[in-house]
């Protein structure tokens, strides 16, 4: 098995609005490493959720490719293909949570799982929600519980199919900061555990970022690690 999960290779993004066009992330090479944990620091408007939604094939960049395992598979797959890759590969802990509002925080959670096809989801949504500390939330729609419990319910949809890839996008941005440490404590449980899950975390603060194997920078459209 290679060394490297996930690179980008000259990355490019721009978006056009109103007739101007906004660069945000230019000639960009990103290596993350099997079961590492990188954190991905840089201002508001640097282009974090850019890279993350295009690691993660929910956004197609203007130029370069990116690599999983080794295969130049992005730039080929089917739409379909990469619905499938992202269900089974990838769990992503959005900004904005996406939580569907019609479903139960439980379904929520369980909903990856059953796209998967995979039967003992009930059992493990219900501890993954344990875990987050929303045992006692589970039959709650979205719309009903606050912003930090919807960020926990997310976290433990991103879980819930094992993946070998967690892209997480501030997920502790609204959490207390004794919460936020439980949901770090989940990560890094995930980290060192049996699967030795790899982690892209996305985080405005740099004590967080302590928690990950390493940080790096997204500056001027690219990548900058740590000197
Ligand atoms: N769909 C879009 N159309 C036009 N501009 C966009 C679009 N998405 C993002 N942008 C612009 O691209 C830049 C980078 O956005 P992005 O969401 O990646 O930043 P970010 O680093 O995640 O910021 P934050 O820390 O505030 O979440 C911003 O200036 C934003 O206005
Ligand atoms: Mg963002």
């Amino acid at each position: 098995m290679c060394d490297t999960i996930l690179q980008t290779r000259g990355v490019g993004k721009s978006y056009s609005t109103g007739g101007d066009s906004i660069t945000v992330l230019e000639n960009l090479d990103f290596t993350v490493h099997r079961n590492e944990w990188v954190a991905v620091l840089g201002s508001s408007g640097s282009g974090k959720t850019t890279l993350l939604n295009i690691l993660g094939t929910l956004e197609k960049p203007d130029s370069g490719s990116i690599v999983f395992n080794g295969d130049l598979a992005y730039d080929s797959m089917s739409e379909r293909a990469k619905a499938g890759f992202r269900c089974d590969k990838i769990g992503f802990v959005f900004q904005a949570y996406h939580m569907f509002p019609e479903l139960s925080v439980f379904e929520n959670v369980r909903l990856p799982a059953m796209l998967n096809g995979k039967r003992a989801s009930k059992k493990k949504a219900a501890e993954l929600l344990d875990k987050v500390g929303l045992a006692h939330r589970l039959k709650h729609k979205p719309t009903e519980l606050s912003g930090g419990e919807q960020q926990r319910g997310a976290i433990a949809r991103a879980l819930v199919n094992s993946p070998d890839i967690i892209l997480a996008d501030e997920p502790t941005g609204n959490l207390d900061s004794a919460t936020g440490e439980r949901i770090l404590e989940v990560l890094r449980e995930l980290h060192r555990g049996e699967l030795r899950t790899t982690i892209v975390m996305i985080t405005h603060d740099l004590e967080v970022a302590g928690h990950a194997d390493r940080k790096v920078f997204l500056k001027n459209g690219a990548i900058q690690n740590e000197m």
